[in-house]
């Protein structure tokens, strides 16, 4: 049995100790906003924040979380950071497919959570891990700028 706080909620799961949170949020917790690309930690589209840092939940094993550990995914997404990197993106019209792209948004956030004014070097090297099929990594790399426009 484990307990879990997501996206503010508390929910209370009872499966083996080796599922990979992914599979809690999407299969057990009706939350499909976090979606399955590699399954290996390589693609980023599964990524949530954990404690407010983007986290690849398709390798992170129930067992390993830590007891009051808050979890965000994309469906409750509401930091200052966080509406503003999806305003710029619906402004800047980033998505294609828009399969990677709540990965994408969730590490854009913490990215300005932590650094308000980054560079293309800061956006790159930050966001390597998100993989876009679609590449749209100039249009992704314009709404990160503009979101850290938005909030100053
Ligand atoms: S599905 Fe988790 S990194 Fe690709
Ligand atoms: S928008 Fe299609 S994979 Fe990124």
């Amino acid at each position: 049995m484990a307990l879990l706080l997501v996206n503010n909620q508390r929910y209370t799961v009872d499966l083996p100790a080796d599922t990979p949170l992914l599979w809690v949020l999407r299969d057990h917790l009706n939350l499909p906003g976090t979606k399955y690309g590699c399954g290996m930690a390589l693609c980023g589209a599964c990524t949530v924040h954990i404690d407010g840092l983007p986290t690849r939940s398709c390798t992170l094993p129930l067992s390993l979380l830590k007891p009051g550990a808050r979890i965000t995914t994309i469906e409750g997404l509401k930091t200052k950071e966080g509406k503003a990197v999806q305003t710029a993106w619906e402004k800047l019209d980033g998505p294609q497919c828009g399969y990677c792209q709540s990965g994408q948004i969730m590490s854009a956030s913490a990215l300005l959570a932590s650094n308000r004014n980054p560079s293309d070097a800061d956006i790159d090297a930050s966001m390597a891990g998100n993989i876009c099929r679609c590449a749209t990594y100039v249009r992704i790399r314009a709404a990160v700028h503009e979101a850290a426009k938005s909030i100053g």
